[in-house]
């Protein structure tokens, strides 16, 4: 009787079959780069496929293969592939010329954008990551608390130095760091009250991203938006996955106004994007006319792709009507995609446009319910979907982007409705 884990190895033997100049791309990549890789998280066994062009919610591989792309640039690629309204504005930036050696016209726009959208962004700066802003904003914290302790939480990714999978990373930034558990609020309670008075910063993603689209408990976010004043230190809300969930981010649906908040991802409607802003008092450290003000450098915080785009997709693509529209897309296929998969230990979790899919029936609700699930049937599933022309993470993750529309979610739905009746046996009963 074939087992799960034969269903693996034959479904992988079939990619690599399928995917010979996927294969030679990723072997001349590995002369050049550690594993053919630049950036750890497109890696997945036996090799990552090379794709070469895409276009609305579409892309197309080295082998000619398209697929209907769900996993959207990880969240960054919130207008699709080929946004018109994008490319004219980016075409017409080149023409104006790039490196400008200065201040661009646009940059005051797109910052007075940004706060106009966050209730609790008074000032900003841009920077060219998320990983960045999360650096300046944990920076921001302890300067302007003169401690040092920044509170994560266990399977938070704020950036490639910020990582708390598996309780943190040797790789990440060396600040001291407590790690609390995600969603727990009477253990996290007790982390704000034994920190005595070296608590800097508590840092939370409003929904783990990364980390399985785990969403933030309102009442867990909550008490640390009461608490973390009470215990002398900053909450920084890291939106830059989550502030494409609700026109005001997911500050906005529930009402928080955390001292600092970090934007990255889609906000630069494709560039290379970060920005961390908030009170007004603490942005004030980086006013160069503050004599005790501290320095952010950047050549590239003001480039004009980044600046163009950005203004141009915040203004006028992702109206609060647009983003409203999507994530009710998404909230309505999270629930078809749940009814499919009832009878199965397997579960689809998010907010909105953000998804992901654990091979678990535990709730989810921090790092260590995520660790149940199978990761041979989720690695069953990614080549599954594959082969059914859907692109997602091979860890799992959607992201749904503005051109995805009732056709690509109900092949979805149907992808995922095959996957279970031929592969139902493999995954637990409920
Ligand atoms: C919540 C969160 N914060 C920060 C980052 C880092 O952003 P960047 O990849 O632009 O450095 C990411 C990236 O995935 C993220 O999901």
């Amino acid at each position: 009787m074939s087992t799960l884990h034969d269903a693996v190895a034959d479904a992988r033997r079939r990619y690599v079959a399928a995917n010979p100049r996927s294969l030679q791309r990723w072997e001349d990549a590995c002369r050049a780069m550690p594993g053919g890789n630049t950036r750890t998280v497109l890696f997945h066994d036996p090799f990552p496929l090379g794709i070469a062009a895409g276009e609305g919610c579409r892309i197309t591989d080295a082998d000619g293969h398209t697929y209907i792309d769900l996993l959207g640039e990880y969240t960054a690629g919130l207008l699709g592939h080929s946004d018109p309204v994008i490319l004219e504005v980016l075409h017409d930036a080149l023409d104006g010329g790039i490196n400008l050696s200065g201040h661009t016209m646009v940059e005051a726009q797109f910052a007075t954008a940004v706060c106009d959208r966050f209730g609790s962004m008074d000032l900003v700066r841009f920077t060219n990551s998320g990983t960045e802003a999360n650096l300046l904003a944990i920076a921001t914290a302890t300067i302007a608390t003169g401690r040092r302790t920044v509170l994560v939480f266990d399977g938070a990714y704020h950036g490639g130095l910020l990582v708390f999978s598996g309780g943190g990373k040797p790789v990440n930034a060396p600040h001291p760091y407590v790690v609390g558990t995600y969603n727990d609020l009477e253990g996290t309670a007790r982390l704000l009250a034994d920190q005595g008075d070296d608590l800097a910063a508590v840092l939370v993603e409003p929904m783990l991203g990364a980390g399985g689209c785990v969403p933030g408990d309102p009442a867990f976010l909550e008490l640390l938006a009461d608490q973390a004043p009470g215990h002398g230190a900053l909450l920084i809300f890291d939106e830059v996955m989550t502030s494409r969930l609700h026109p005001g981010g997911r500050q906005g649906a529930l009402g928080i106004t955390p001292d600092l908040t970090t934007l990255g991802k889609y906000m630069g409607g494709g560039m290379s994007f970060g920005a961390f802003g908030g009170r007004r008092d603490l942005m004030a450290l980086f006013d160069p006319r503050n004599p005790r003000g501290q320095p952010h450098a950047g050549t590239f915080n003001n480039n004009i792709l980044t600046m163009r785009a950005g203004l141009t997709a915040l203004t006028e693509r992702l109206t609060p009507h647009a983003l409203v529209e999507l994530n009710d897309r998404g909230d309505a296929l999270r629930e078809r995609l749940n009814s499919v998969c009832a009878d199965v230990a397997m579960q689809f979790t998010g907010i909105g446009s953000l998804l992901s899919v654990h091979f678990t029936d535990r709730p989810i609700r921090c790092a260590a319910d995520v660790a149940t699930g199978d990761d041979a049937a989720r690695e069953l599933f990614f080549f599954d979907m594959l082969e059914r022309g859907i692109h997602l993470a091979s860890r799992g993750f959607i992201a749904l982007s503005l051109p995805v529309g009732d056709a690509e979610t109900h092949a979805f739905v149907a992808a995922v409705q095959d996957f279970v009746a031929q592969r139902g046996a493999f995954l637990r009963q409920r």
